[in-house]
């Protein structure tokens, strides 16, 4: 792993850190969308707007765990059936006068990541992501079946005997919980044949700064446990996207799959 702290550009790298530094949550916020908008060139652009803000971990919530698993914000629409909302860009703030941490946000691109294997032609993939929904993902009525755990989409496109609880026949279980620690994670995907290590970035950032990161060219996760009220969280998406343009991203994102060894 390594740390980084100024990669190229958003639209090359998957993320940037912008180090400003923001005296409020306002300014890093609104060069965050600057940056946002800059970096795509999409038709559904010009749909692109806030979707999500939160304050993380919340002020009044219970202590966090150590770490977070490697997820997708708001997740990826494998099986959509009806419109709902998708994270294209997720900006984290660090303010002034905040209570600080340790804490680094792990960032993960899919593309060198899953090029550690191969991996089954498109419509095959396709068919084990939605079979896996029906058995063990958190299928619903009115969106289909929505996965944000990187580590059941990798699961899912392995195919064989899924190890992970199911969904499906646990409601209870909460998602981001599949691992008991940070180690179990990697453990996990290793024996799925990706070493997460090679590829993984951990930033961390200073009061002031802002990280951007496209959300769905990488996973990202934590490593630390968070304060409460650490982090600012502003999320850019789109808010009610239809069936046909969900399905136009995912297919993007699965398309990551294809960049492996024969
Ligand atoms: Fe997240």
């Amino acid at each position: 792993m390594t740390t980084s702290t100024a990669p190229a550009s958003l639209a090359e790298a998957g993320f940037v850190t912008l180090t400003g530094p923001y005296a409020s949550t306002d300014e890093a916020f609104a060069a965050a969308a600057t940056a946002v908008h800059a970096a795509f060139d999409e038709p559904a652009q010009a749909q692109l707007e806030v979707i999500g803000d939160f304050t993380i971990p919340p002020r009044d919530g219970p202590p966090g765990r150590d770490f977070q698993t490697l997820h997708l914000d708001f997740g990826l629409p494998v099986d959509p059936v009806g419109p709902g909302p998708v994270a294209r860009c997720t900006a984290l703030f660090a303010p002034f006068g905040g209570p600080g941490g340790a804490a680094a946000t792990r960032l993960v691109p899919l593309a060198p990541l899953l090029a550690q294997r191969s991996w089954p032609e498109p419509a095959e993939l396709l068919r084990r992501l939605i079979a896996y929904g029906e058995t063990h993902g958190g299928r619903d009525e009115a969106r289909g079946y929505v996965e944000g755990s990187f580590a059941r989409l990798v699961e899912a496109a392995d195919g064989a005997l899924p190890r992970l609880p199911s969904i499906r026949t646990n409601p209870e279980f909460l998602c981001g919980e599949e691992f008991g620690d940070l180690d179990s994670e990697l453990t996990f995907l290793a024996a799925l044949g990706l070493s997460v290590e090679a590829v993984e970035r951990l930033v961390r950032l200073a009061p002031g700064e802002v990280l951007l990161f496209d959300n769905l060219t990488l996973a990202h996760g934590r490593a630390g446990r968070r304060r409460p009220g650490e982090l600012r969280q502003r999320v850019f998406g789109y808010r009610d996207l239809g069936v046909a343009g969900q399905k136009q991203i995912r297919d993007r994102v699965l398309g990551l799959f294809a960049g492996g060894p024969d």
